[in-house]
């Protein structure tokens, strides 16, 4: 698809980011220093380091000979200092193991501590004119809206996928891939934005799948959740003449004041708890079938316990426990799952105890 690259670069030529410090040299060590700033760090944050940095530092020796402390000291105030770290270790390594001279090529900086495949491909694109391709946060999004690329992009197989898109997207003079490289990282750091992007001005729009098909706010896609928590409880479901036993829950926290079944605590004997709480000297409990609920951080899973009492129990135990008619449920504030049990007693009042 040659219209891509073709669009980006006309674009950048007319409204992307010129005169930023660190274009217009060929100097891998200074591109390199801006790129490793750069990560996940705006431009703005970065502009006032990478003066400080490269007026201490001039050249990757001085960079080498200094100790870690003063380059941890430099970079304090711009985060992940695990960055700092591996700058200083891969100013080393390109003294001892390149004699001085940093590379230019992808495949070369990949094995300098610190920089990725994509780093490494946007060094040697400016600093060589590699035709390298990148494929950091900003490219992801605008691949995955452009064309239509569906799964959570951090995922291996839509990476790979990604990856193979933006190799096949290179324009295919060696001149070009510089400009074509910035223009995809001025693209989504000020037009295809994560939220509110200017699809209104954006040069890929007319070919762009998400905006064609109204998916933008959609794609790319969000990491998926992972499962969420399974909880088991038993609740009593303790029938007295076509009355159920419920209590008001608290205000505060699930299901809060709602009228739901009393909860037995995890442990408790179930006919134990029944003879402790409603008074009585002997208690019959039948489990009824399991349902499961959906909240949004955890998944419920309650067993209903069904105990019958002949006659009305001499004490509640709880203030906020209360009867209701089994004829009543339709109209009380019932959660949905007791709600479904309470609806399955009322088909069958008789107990088969
Ligand atoms: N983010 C990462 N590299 C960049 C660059 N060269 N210019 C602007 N933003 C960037």
């Amino acid at each position: 698809m040659p219209e891509f690259s073709t669009r980006l670069i006309d674009w950048q030529r007319l409204h992307g980011r010129h005169g930023l410090p660190w274009q217009g040299t060929r100097d891998p060590y200074r591109i390199w220093l801006s790129e490793i700033m750069l990560q996940q760090t705006q431009v703005a944050a970065v502009i006032p380091y990478y003066a400080r940095f490269l007026e201490r530092f001039p050249d990757v020796a001085a960079l080498a000979a200094a100790p870690v402390e003063e380059v941890m000291a430099l970079w304090s105030g711009l985060g992940y200092y695990a960055r700092a770290r591996n700058l200083h270790r891969a100013a080393c390594a390109v003294m001892e193991e390149h004699g001085g001279q940093f590379p230019v090529t992808a495949a070369v900086l990949a094995e300098l501590p610190g920089i990725g495949r994509s780093t490494a491909a946007a060094i040697a694109a400016f600093a060589s004119n590699e035709r390298a391709a990148i494929l950091d946060g900003n490219v992801k999004r605008v691949l995955c809206r452009v064309f239509g690329i569906e799964g959570f992009p951090g995922e291996r197989a839509v990476e790979e996928r990604l990856w193979a898109l933006a190799e096949s997207l290179l324009p295919e003079k060696n001149e070009d891939i510089g400009v074509y490289i910035q223009a995809q990282m001025d693209l989504g750091a000020t037009v295809c934005t994560r939220t509110r992007p200017a699809c209104e001005i954006c040069p890929l729009a007319t070919q762009c799948v998400a905006h064609a098909t109204r998916r933008v706010a959609e794609l790319p896609a969000a990491r998926p959740r992972k499962t969420p928590p399974r909880r088991a409880t038993c609740m009593a479901v303790v029938i007295l003449n076509d009355n159920v036993l419920l209590e008001r829950r608290p205000p505060a926290g699930i299901w809060g004041g709602l009228l739901a079944l009393p909860e037995i605590p995890e442990g408790i004997q179930i006919e134990a708890w029944a003879m402790r709480n409603l008074g009585i000297d002997q208690a019959d409990a039948r489990a009824l079938p399991s349902l499961v609920h959906v909240f949004t951080h955890f998944t419920l899973e309650i067993t209903p316990w069904r105990i019958d009492l002949p006659v009305a129990p001499r004490t509640l135990s709880e203030p906020a426990w209360q009867w209701l008619a089994l004829e009543q449920i339709g109209s009380a504030a019932l959660p949905a799952p007791v709600r479904r049990i309470l609806e399955g007693i009322a088909e069958h009042p008789e107990s088969v105890v």
